[in-house]
């Protein structure tokens, strides 16, 4: 044979001018595809965040995340068992507290909202899905900063490792199975690792927010947590998206080092290229964070009728596991995990 204009593969066995090797064969019937596959998302390897809201007797439906709601202390124990039935593998825990102050007191506060309905979740679902807790400073906080403040308005990196520390113990108190460091203080995985450690919780494993961007994608999280910065922003402590991959893995070095177990990358669509670095480089789990903004874009887009929802939750998902996560926070875990139980 010939091999045909830009046809190299041609190679001796195709009629002169077509193409021996032809990739579209493996992909003509659902079923070929289907057997060939090698990306599948699996409902245990979803995590689903929940938010819960101190003082409310009814869920609060938010308005920028269409489907997702600020839950009451008995709503969140439904929905949790409802993720339960859908072989969710985990769930991450966020706060919104009646009251904030500038130390973010409710954090760790044995009676804080987060501790409470952990201690309810151990009663209800504990055992059956994986009970996770963010562990920050701006749920709590009244300035809406990760961390404390110094008189100056800037966030104090050192004063604010002893309220993570403290935060750990309460959580851990209370039930949490995972803590999850999300404020992107320089050391917090070494000082929560300590405060674990010295309270005789040696064996709850951390999964640090490691790469962690500051990122227009959180929108939507700040109506969900109430914790936008009253001032001023969070690229003095978050990643600025215009450094290289490199800058992501010594963050990831960093916190690996001081006693990470797993390590997260948050935002998940705009960063796999980070991912796959990450992925390719550690040998502890790694999960990505499809954030609050990924999914409102999506849910907007599809309530407009621009996109094919459905295809479009499953190709961002599909992406996300591509690029080398094997933990995947989803505010639609629940609803895919049921599509993957479903027989196909
Ligand atoms: C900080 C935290 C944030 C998110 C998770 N943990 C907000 C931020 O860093 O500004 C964002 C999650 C989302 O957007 O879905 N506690």
């Amino acid at each position: 044979g010939i091999p045909g204009p830009g046809n190299p593969g041609s190679g001796g066995s195709g009629p002169a001018g077509f193409p021996a090797v032809r990739p579209r064969r493996l992909r003509r019937s659902p079923a070929l595809r289907r057997l060939v596959s090698n990306v599948r998302l699996h409902p245990a390897d979803l995590v689903l965040p929940m938010f819960v809201k101190e003082g409310v007797d009814q869920p609060v439906p938010l308005t920028s995340m269409p489907g997702v709601v600020q839950h009451t202390r008995s709503s969140l124990l439904k929905a949790a068992v409802e993720a339960v039935e859908a072989g969710v593998g985990g769930l991450i825990l966020f706060g919104v507290p009646a009251a904030k102050d500038a130390r973010g007191s409710a954090a760790d506060d044995p009676a804080g909202i987060v501790q409470l309905a952990l201690a309810d979740l151990v009663a209800e679902v504990g055992g059956d899905i994986v009970l996770m807790t963010d562990l920050c400073l701006d749920e709590c906080t009244d300035h809406g900063h990760c961390g404390l403040l110094t008189d100056a308005g800037e966030v104090d990196n050192d004063a604010t490792l002893a309220r993570y520390a403290s935060i750990a113990v309460a959580q851990a108190r209370a039930g949490a199975e995972v803590v999850a460091p999300s404020g992107m203080m320089d050391g917090q995985v070494g000082a929560i690792r300590a405060a674990l450690d010295a309270e005789g919780f040696t064996d709850l494993p951390i999964l640090a927010y490691s790469a962690k961007y500051a990122s227009a994608f959180y929108g939507p999280f700040r109506e969900a947590a109430e914790c936008a910065p009253q001032f001023g922003d969070r690229t003095g402590y978050q990643q600025d998206p215009a450094r290289s991959v490199a800058e992501a893995l010594r963050e990831v070095a960093l916190d690996l080092a001081e006693g990470a177990d797993a390590v997260m990358v948050k935002p998940a669509l705009a960063y796999l290229d980070v991912l796959r670095a990450v992925a390719d480089t550690v040998d502890v789990p790694v999960a990505a964070y499809q954030v609050s903004g990924e999914y409102a874009m999506v849910e907007a887009a599809a309530a407009a009728g621009w996109i094919d929802r459905d295809r479009a939750i499953a190709e961002t998902l599909t992406a996300i596991s591509r690029a080398g996560a094997d933990i995947i926070l989803t505010y639609w875990a629940v609803e895919v995990a049921r599509g993957l139980a479903a027989p196909r």
